[in-house]
C-alpha cells in the first residue's frame, strides 16, 4: 500500500509518516528504521549534547541510505550544534519552538527543505513568508513542548483553508490508521508523529516508561512547566509540555514560583530519580492519543499497520460506513 502526496514525493519517501524529532527518544536506531520502512525518521537533536549526537548521528550513516533530517529546538539551538548535524548532511530540517529567521538562509544553503512546527495560523503564515516549505500544525493534545490552544484537526483544517498552496503535516493525536486517515482527508500531506514511536522498540526511552505509557489514558496526561523549572531549562514562558502526571506534577503543577524558590532542596532527589526511572517523578513526555497505544512494537510494524488500515478506510472498507 502506498498513500502518495505532495509530502512524499518532494522528499522521495514512500508514507506521508514523519517521526517527530523527540530529544533523547528519536536516536539513531528509531530515525533509521521509520526511513526504512518508508518513513521519513527525524533525528531529535533536543538540547544539543554534542557526544550524544555524534553517537546518534554515526549510527544513522551506518544503517540507513533512505532520505532522514533532523529537528532542532530553535530557541535553543548554537551555531556549533548546527554545524556537526548539517555535516552529516540530512535531508530535511526541521525548526520548532521560535524564531527560525536566523537559520533560513543557513538551511537553505544545503538545499533540503525547511520544515517548521508552529501552533497558530499567525505563526503558519509567518514561517511560510519567511521561507517554510512543508509546516507542521501541532494541537495541545501533542505530547512533548508547544503552546497551542487548539486541537489539531481544527487548526490543521484553519490552516490549510488559508496556505491552500502549502504542504501541511498534522501533529497531535495521530497515533493508527484512523487518526492518520482523518488528517489525510482534511488536506493534510502527512503526519507528524511522536507518542506512538516513544512505544517503539527502537525508541531510546526506558522500558519501564514505555509500559506506563501503555498503561495509562489521555486522561493521565497534563501540560506543566515544572519539568522545565526543576531541571532549569530557561523554555520561553508561553511553551509546556504535555507529560504523564505523577507524584511530582501533583505535588507542583500551578506552584511554578514555590518550586523555584526551593529549587536546592528538590533538585538531587529529582535528578536521581531520573537516573533511576522512579515513576514517581519520570518525565514521560506523552500525547492525548496513548488510549491507542497499547503495545510495543518494531518501528517497521507500527508504520506498516497505520499505512495498511489508512488504505482500507480509502478503500472504503470501513465497517463504520457500511
Ligand atoms: C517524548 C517526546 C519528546 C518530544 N521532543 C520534541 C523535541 O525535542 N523537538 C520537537 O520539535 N518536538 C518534540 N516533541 C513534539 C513532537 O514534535 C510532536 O509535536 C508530537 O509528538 C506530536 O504529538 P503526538 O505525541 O500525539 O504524536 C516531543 C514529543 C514527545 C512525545
Amino acid at each position: 500500500m502506498t498513500i502518495k502526496t505532495k509530502f512524499t514525493s518532494a522528499l522521495g519517501i514512500q508514507h506521508p509518516i514523519l517521526l517527530a524529532p523527540m530529544g533523547n527518544v528519536a536516536g539513531g536506531k528509531l530515525v533509521a528504521s521509520v526511513s526504512n520502512s518508508g518513513g521519513l525518521g527525524m533525528l531529535g537533536v533536543g538540547y544539543g549534547d554534542h557526544a550524544w549526537l555524534k553517537n546518534e548521528l554515526e549510527i544513522i550513516k551506518h544503517t540507513t541510505n533512505k532520505p532522514w533530517g533532523v529537528g532542532f529546538i530553535t530557541w535553543s539551538l548554537t551555531e556549533e550544534v548546527f554545524d556537526l548535524v548539517m555535516h552529516y548532511s540530512p535531508n530535511a530540517v526541521m525548526m520548532s519552538f521560535g524564531d527560525m529567521s536566523p537559520w533560513v538562509e543557513k538551511i537553505k544553503a544545503h538545499n533540503i527543505p525547511l520544515i517548521c512546527q508552529v501552533q497558530s495560523l499567525a505563526e503558519a503564515i509567518e514561517v511560510k513568508e519567511k521561507g517554510a516549505d512543508f509546516i507542521v500544525t501541532q494541537g495541545s493534545e501533542a505530547g512533548g513542548h508547544g503552546k497551542s490552544e487548539r486541537s489539531t484537526l481544527s487548526l490543521t483544517e484553519e490552516v490549510i483553508h488559508h496556505l491552500p498552496n502549502t504542504s501541511i503535516i498534522a501533529a497531535g493525536g495521530i497515533a493508527d490508521g484512523k487518526s492518520l486517515a482523518a488528517v489525510l482527508s482534511l488536506g493534510a500531506h502527512g503526519a507528524s508523529i511522536g507518542s506512538r514511536f516513544y512505544a517503539s522498540t527502537e525508541s531510546l526511552a526506558n522500558d519501564k516508561l514505555k509500559q506506563k505509557m501503555l498503561e495509562s489514558s489521555g486522561n493521565d496526561t497534563l501540560r506543566t512547566d515544572v519539568f522545565d523549572i526543576v531541571r532549569e531549562i530557561p523554555w520561553p514562558k508561553e511553551y509546556s509540555g504535555r507529560a504523564i502526571k505523577n507524584v511530582f506534577t501533583s505535588r507542583w503543577h500551578g506552584k511554578g514560583d514555590e518550586l523555584t524558590r526551593q529549587l536546592d532542596q528538590h533538585q538531587d532527589r529529582f535528578f536521581s530519580d531520573q537516573q533511576s526511572n522512579n515513576l514517581e517523578s519520570a518525565i514521560i513526555w506523552a500525547g492525548e492519543c496513548i488510549d491507542s497505544i497499547n503495545a510495543i512494537h518494531d518501528a517497521k510494524v507500527i508504520i506498516d499497520n497505520m499505512v495498511t488500515d489508512t488504505g482500507a478506510i480509502f478503500n472504503n472498507n470501513n465497517s463504520n460506513l457500511s
